[in-house]
């Protein structure tokens, strides 16, 4: 049977990635064998093009390319494989993250989205997305703290709003897979939102 699919989703700052590795060893301790990946990246090819996205100028075009090619070797090499052994992925941002940064966020025409995304993974879709809403300035001033800021980063608050609202839209429409995830509180809360809904879908 095939094994699942979960992507963690939301804009720079909602706090989404140190709750991947929890959610790995909860499944891992109930049976499941769980590969953990990223995106933009999960492969050499991947990451080399992720250092690209995440540094260097460019248009939207261009990144909206990018970032399905990088997710094109990403599926054929580690998801689409993982997936048919059974395995469970874990995967940090998938095309949700598309829609809402270069879709949403960057203003890009999203019916070319959806043309890259038929012909880069038509079939494969997540079973359970986490989208980890906070606001665009809870977000700003977590990230203030964090790290120096990469391309994405660099972005005013009315840009992540913008990307905010893409989510908003994608968990809308795909509300059977979304499950949100108040990140406004602290990480224990999350963690707790996180937990609950992994147990509610008895994997
Ligand atoms: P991110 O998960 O934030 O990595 P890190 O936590 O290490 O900074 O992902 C990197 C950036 O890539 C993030 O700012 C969003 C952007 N991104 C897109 O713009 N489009 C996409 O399709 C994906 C997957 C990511």
């Amino acid at each position: 049977m095939r094994g699942r699919f979960i992507t963690f989703e939301g804009i720079d700052g909602a706090g989404k990635s140190t709750h991947i590795e929890p959610v790995a060893e909860q499944l891992r301790a109930s049976g499941h064998t769980v590969v953990v990946t990223r995106e933009p990246g999960g492969t050499p090819l991947a990451e080399r093009l992720r250092e690209l996205l995440l540094n260097a100028p460019m248009d939207a075009l261009t990144e909206a390319l990018l970032v399905f090619a990088a997710r094109r070797d990403h599926v054929q090499q580690v998801i689409a494989p993982a997936l048919a052994r059974g395995d469970t992925v874990l995967c940090d941002r998938f095309t949700d993250a598309t829609f809402a940064y270069q879709g949403a966020g960057r203003g890009f025409d999203s019916a070319v989205l959806k043309t890259l995304e038929s012909w880069v993974h038509a079939e494969l879709q997540p079973d359970l997305t986490f989208w980890f809403d906070v606001s665009a300035e809870q977000a700003a001033e977590r990230l203030a703290a964090a790290r120096t800021p990469d391309r994405f980063e660099q972005q005013d608050a009315t840009f992540f709003s913008r990307v905010s609202d893409g989510y908003r839209v994608r968990a809308e429409t795909y509300s059977q897979r979304f499950v949100r995830i108040d990140s406004s509180v602290d990480r224990d809360a999350v963690s707790r939102q996180v937990m609950t809904a992994l147990a509610g879908r008895c994997w």
